[in-house]
């Protein structure tokens, strides 16, 4: 199906002058000749930027670069002409302070690579944690045809006769180590062995929950968000996403056709059934927003007292994805939850969700859980309350059931360094009930919110037979942890939050059922500590940091940049 001409294609101006004259096409069309193609390889015909975020240091992404070459045999086949773009990889556990610093750096990238250049449509190549929202937010901003790959899980480490799961083992390794349970050369032998292959993180950790996201947003391949890495399917993907491209490069289908309410509300069923990351949250705002939805973070709650969790993997579960696509992926889940969804969503292989997931078939249902036996009744849940207005984010189904109702006496760190210096140190005055604050890990705080919401349970109750303990901050964690951690309380510290206002000694009361967290402390009293209270100093006076601090928006805005907001259109490049 051909909807549109040749001289539709916004590459057209660029390369399509008629009749000839004496500027515009000439550069374009003579330096794309000095690259060795003829003008009928690429005049006329539609131009796929392969937009990849490969790089030596994003590791998840090791295998990329080939496959940028397998998206291209399938544009070719389908007549279109392909261009590789390299982005930023934003490898998660390479990128200092935190990748959130980055995720808006390569958003606008992605953004301006389309517009400053032909192209008429994009496949994108990423998978660790902030690659997709970023690819996702600046193609949602160019609004172009675009279709995403996800690069896939790596296979499942085995250490001591179990498996080894991307973090969630890592983080338990960790509490064995400093409680003196794990010799050392243990540790170093599972640092060996847990990443066996390139591939993002092998839980349902931030990576394969934004995979998954991508996927009911309509936006990849059905069932491509649930492809380890490594297999021969992935590459069939690649090249069908190029020769897909090209179909909906002629018909015209750009990603915010795709990227409805409907798909966003798909989006998040998802998410929640699939025991996504809390990070989500804050992503999947940012992209609905950019879709120009009116989205905010309660659509998690609500639709979190109604989906249960039914994929059992880590950190929720007990598996790894390899056994989830074994079990049947993403559409197996999707098939079990078709009561929640929006089965009429548009994706981008031109069928319905609902045809995409029809045939879709259970093998395991111990990993994907039917509909009727949950794992968890919770996956998600939205909290608020005098230290947390605008809203903190929990993860019942990975905290522990105990302390979903708890008062304790808050224990409270200003930075992630006085809480460094002093957490395992067998004087820490603390017990079972403390709850521990660790602030000004926010946006601006941090900065770039980093995942250190998760914070060490102190080595003295680790030898007390503690694993878990309540923890509240204005941090996130990463996507494969787990615990009784209150994230992204918002307004964060750094800018008066009244998480600034806590003081060891208090009381703090949770309570997860009734979405409640609450400062036992009077207002009057609240009022006082606020005049009281000093802003901390500024982390950047020039450079990116400076833009960052000056335009972030806190987690409950999905920590876009308040200029990168959906609005008015930017007018295409004049070319003379
Ligand atoms: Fe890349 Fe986890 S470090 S996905």
């Amino acid at each position: 199906m051909s909807d549109k001409k040749p001289e539709q294609l916004r590459s057209y101006r660029w390369f399509q002058q008629s009749p000839p004259g004496p500027k515009s096409c000439f550069g374009p069309r003579s330096r794309t000749m000095q690259n060795g193609y003829s003008l009928k390889e690429f005049a006329g015909r539609p131009v796929v930027g392969i937009i990849n975020t490969w790089s030596d240091l994003s590791t998840c992404h090791g295998h990329l670069r080939e496959r940028a070459q397998v998206v291209k045999r399938g544009v070719w086949q389908a007549g279109g002409f392909p261009v590789e773009l390299p982005a930023m990889g934003l490898g998660e556990v390479m990128v200092k302070p935190s990748s959130m610093m980055y995720r808006n750096f390569l958003a606008m990238e992605t953004e301006e690579l389309i517009r400053q250049h032909p192209i008429d449509g994009v496949v994108m190549l990423g998978g660790c944690d902030k690659t997709t929202p970023g690819l996702v937010l600046g193609a949602l901003s160019a609004n172009v045809p675009a279709i995403y790959v996800p690069a896939g899980f790596m296979l499942g480490g085995h250490f001591r006769g179990e498996s080894l799961g991307s973090g969630t083992s890592i983080w338990k390794l960790r509490d064995d180590l400093i409680a003196g349970d794990l010799p050392v050369e243990d540790w170093l032998k599972a640092e060996e062995v847990s990443s066996r292959t390139v591939g993002t993180c092998n839980t349902m950790g931030t990576a394969s929950t934004m995979a998954s996201i991508a996927e009911s947003l309509g936006l990849c391949l059905p069932g491509s968000a649930s492809v380890a890495a490594v297999d021969a399917l992935h590459s069939r993907n690649c090249a069908e996403a190029g020769r897909r491209i090209v179909d909906l490069i002629w018909q015209g289908q750009t990603i915010r056709d795709i990227v409805t309410r409907e798909a966003v509300e798909n989006a998040v069923v998802t998410c929640l059934a699939a025991g996504g990351s809390t990070n989500a949250v804050i992503h999947l705002t940012a992209m609905a927003r950019r879709a120009g939805h009116d989205f905010t973070i309660d659509e998690f709650d609500r639709l979190g007292r109604e989906v249960p969790l039914l994929a059992n993997v880590k950190p929720a579960g007990k598996y790894l994805m390899d056994d989830f696509q074994h079990a049947g992926g993403i559409v197996a889940l999707q098939k079990q939850l078709e009561r929640h969804l929006h089965l009429g969503a548009m994706t981008v292989n031109g069928k319905t969700l609902g045809e995409n997931i029809a045939n879709a078939t259970l093998h395991n249902d111990d990993v994907i859980r039917p509909y009727d036996n949950p794992i968890a009744r919770t996956a998600l849940a939205v909290v608020r309350g005098n230290i947390a207005p605008r809203g903190a984010m929990m993860k019942p189904s990975a905290a522990s059931e105990k302390l979903m109702t708890h008062r304790g006496k808050a224990l409270v760190w200003d930075t992630a360094a006085e809480m460094d210096a002093e957490i395992h140190s067998d004087e820490l005055d603390c017990d079972e009930n403390t709850v521990f604050v660790l602030r000004n890990i926010g946006p601006q705080g941090a900065p770039g919110m980093p995942e250190w919401g998760m914070m060490p349970v102190p080595r003295k109750l680790l030898k007390q037979g503690v694993r878990d303990c309540v923890r509240i901050s204005d941090a996130r964690m990463s996507g494969t942890a787990f615990g009784t951690c209150l994230l992204h309380v918002t307004p964060e510290a750094a800018i008066g939050g009244p998480l600034a206002l806590v003081q060891t000694g208090d009381w703090i009361e949770l309570d997860v059922p009734n979405r409640r967290v609450h400062l036992d402390i009077s207002d009057e009293e609240m009022e006082r500590r606020k005049k009281e209270w000093v802003a901390p100093a500024r982390h950047y006076e020039r450079g990116y940091g400076t833009m960052f601090l000056d335009h972030i928006l806190q987690a409950d805005e999905g920590c876009d940049f308040d200029f990168l907001r959906d609005g008015a259109e930017i007018p295409e490049p004049q070319i003379r």
